[in-house]
């Protein structure tokens, strides 16, 4: 049980495991993406260059996934937290689904980007809603000026977004809260790392991350069963 005060300012971290019990494949592990898809030839800005048709294919099937995926009761869990402590919560998700938005979560920072946005590759139109598919023989959509419509997604090789909000939460939190993330992709592996020793960790999933040595806490199991039961506030 992690019991949050009134002082308390919370910073929750998740990763692919939080939409595992919906239905969305993790990264690593068994029936993993990355087991059956090699991440320079699809989210790497060289296999943009080198061929997107074949990256707009893979995030078209994660856009189908994911389209049919529902949120679970960790999603809930944390959209009722945030009922409850209203902006002394961040949250921070490294999944690009809209999950925790679909359960009712208002504000959540999504550093790898999402599933369900594109952008230019080329002029600087902001990024725009997009829920097509552009699976072959579709080609890849185009933009007004010429330039390629990309999803908007940070590959590997690109810069996070909302750092900055990211890093002051963290430098203003009290309880941090890993679930569901292996803790080897940096710089996410290492937000614990910079407030462990002033704030209270915690971690949350089936497995030790690979960081798990600096967590106070581990809570072994599912992220759907652990949740639902797992904040006080006081
Ligand atoms: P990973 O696939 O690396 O790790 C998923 C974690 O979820 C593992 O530690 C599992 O033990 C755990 N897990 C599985 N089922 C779970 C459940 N029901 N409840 C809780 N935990 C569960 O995914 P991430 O750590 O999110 O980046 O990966 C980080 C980044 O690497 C991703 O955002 C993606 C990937 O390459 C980009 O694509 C840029």
């Amino acid at each position: 049980m992690i019991c949050i005060g009134p002082e308390d300012r919370v910073f929750v971290l998740t990763g692919a495991g939080v939409s595992a019990e919906s239905g969305i494949p993790t990264f690593r592990g068994v029936g993993g993406l990355w087991r059956n898809y090699r991440i320079q030839e699809v989210a790497s800005p060289d296999a943009w260059a080198r061929d997107p048709a074949l990256v707009w294919e893979f995030y078209s099937m994660r856009r189908r996934v994911a389209a049919a995926a529902r949120p679970n009761p960790a999603h809930a869990a944390l959209a009722d937290l945030e009922k409850k402590i209203g902006d002394r919560l961040f949250m921070c998700t490294q999944n690009v689904d809209n999950l925790h938005e679909q359960a009712g979560s208002r504000q959540v920072a999504h550093m790898h980007g999402e599933l369900f946005v594109s952008r230019c590759d080329r002029c600087p139109r902001q990024p725009f809603a997009d829920t097509s598919t552009y699976e072959p023989p579709a080609v890849v959509p185009q933009c007004e000026c010429g330039g390629r419509i990309r999803p908007h997604i940070c590959w590997f090789g690109e810069v996070p977004f909302d750092l900055d909000r990211i890093f002051a939460a963290l430098v203003r939190c009290t309880v941090f809260t890993a679930i569901g993330t292996s803790g080897g992709v940096e710089p996410a592996a290492s937000f614990v790392g910079q407030v462990c020793g002033r704030a209270r960790t915690y971690y949350v999933g089936p497995e030790s991350p690979a960081n798990h040595l600096v967590f106070d806490e581990c809570f072994q199991g599912e992220a759907g069963s652990v949740l639902p039961m797992l904040f006080t506030v006081e």
